[in-house]
């Protein structure tokens, strides 16, 4: 056809075959980034108020940096990491029984990875045969998944609803898909709901993953941002190791999200077939951040203080969509509030989440990203950028002043 190139059709089916590319569709994010723009144009007088980012606003704490600046200038930093050095997990295997408890062999039950992204990625490449199912939970980080339907295999959406408390819901999974299910992926705390688990229901996913013969995988990447009750791994579950794997990332507790480190941990068998999967597909992190991503770990008191910058934030954000009409309620971890969306303000009625956002941005320059998979939600992030408590309270009274202005109905 014009203008395409001559492998045009050469492309797999995966990435859309012949038609790749040449899609119309618009993504949520790309919409969001041209109302963006579109807003900054017309009302340049208007700061933004971006509550949109999923992003950390903070680098590495400055012992990480430091060891990060050390290990950079040392030769035997300098090769292939090849699947991880023995510090980085010896120093994982600290962190989950200083932490959580949890008793790890450093050298079968634990590897490291390029951040948790790529460790969903490559898991589904270890069991996924075509027709086979990946279980996930939405709305939700969708990586697995996406990975699971390159090799052939089918995602079974769970939707995680406010009445379940956020839990999807196994028992009403059909017969013929647990049958063909291999993989269950789970995430708590959960982005975006802020859910954390309970021990009732991991020990209930623990025996559905018995009686099903299904593996789990359970994505921990905000499990220092718990509020409330101290933070709950599934490793600490009995029979957990028997049945999947955590993994733990570094990006979000450690504001580490550039540095790419994160680490799978659990059955020794799951964590040996992701290797070789990994080991087929990258050659390790660089050393010298292996070796930063150590100290972080033996210093877990860094999460401990990114924990409680996000929950006074939260604490705040609370407080002022409350007062303008949303119901929000303090999230059990994360750095997200998942609200319940306005369903029109004044006249105006909207049709989803993602035409209440697109209001929010145009009427008054307010950015959240909307959720429509399982009801209109919208996802407000406190990792703006504030240098300090004074800013942070300005920008919340922006906020409540902006969004007091609107007449919007829930
Ligand atoms: C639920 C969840 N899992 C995984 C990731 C990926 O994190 P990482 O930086 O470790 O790749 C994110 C990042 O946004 C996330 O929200």
């Amino acid at each position: 056809m014009n203008g395409d190139p001559w492998f045009q059709g050469l492309f797999a089916d995966r990435v859309g075959g012949a038609n790749y590319g040449k899609g119309t569709e618009i993504y949520k994010f790309e919409k969001i980034k041209r109302a963006k723009r579109a807003v900054m144009s017309d009302h340049p007088e208007r700061t933004l108020l971006d509550f949109g980012i999923g992003e950390n606003d903070d680098m590495a704490d400055l012992l990480v940096r430091d060891v990060a600046k050390r290990e950079i200038d040392k030769l035997e930093n300098r090769g292939y990491a090849d699947n991880g050095i023995a510090a980085f997990k010896e120093a994982a295997a600290g962190f989950m029984k200083k932490v959580f408890g949890v008793t790890l062999n450093a050298e079968t039950e634990v590897l490291h990875a390029i951040g948790s992204k790529p460790a969903l990625a490559m898991l589904p490449a270890a069991f996924i045969n075509p027709g086979d199912v990946t279980l996930m939970t939405v709305p939700g980080y969708p990586v697995a998944g996406t990975h699971t339907k390159y090799y052939g295999g089918k995602v079974h959406e769970l939707p995680l609803r406010e009445e379940n408390g956020f839990y999807p819901d196994l028992d009403g999974i059909p017969a013929e898909v647990r049958k063909k299910a291999k993989l269950l992926v789970i995430n708590y705390p959960n982005s975006p709901t802020g859910a954390v688990a309970t021990r009732e229901f991991y020990k209930r996913v623990i025996e559905f993953a018995q009686a099903n013969q299904i593996i789990i995988i359970q994505d921990a990447a905000h499990i220092l941002l718990s509020y409330g009750d101290p933070p709950l791994s599934f490793l600490q579950m009995d029979g957990a190791k028997e049945v999947g794997v955590e993994i733990h990332s570094m990006s979000k507790g450690f504001n580490m999200i550039g540095w790419r480190m994160a680490f799978v941990a659990g059955h020794p068998k799951i964590v040996q077939a992701y290797a070789d999967v990994k080991d087929n597909s990258d050659s390790g992190q660089f050393m010298a951040i292996q070796q930063a991503a150590k100290a972080a770990l033996d210093h877990p008191e860094i999460g401990e203080r990114t924990r409680a910058k996000y929950h006074r934030r939260l604490k705040k954000l609370v407080d002022v969509l409350n007062r303008v009409g949303f119901q929000a309620k303090m999230p059990g971890g994360t750095y997200f509030l998942y609200v319940k969306a306005p369903t029109g303000c004044g006249d105006l009625s909207f049709k989803n989440a993602e035409d209440a956002s697109q209001f929010l941005i145009n009427q008054q320059s307010v950015i959240c990203v909307p959720w429509d998979n399982a009801g209109p939600y919208l996802r407000f992030s406190v990792t703006y950028l504030a240098k300090d408590e004074n800013e942070e309270d300005a920008l919340m009274t922006e906020t409540a002043n902006r969004l007091g202005k609107l007449p919007m109905r829930f």
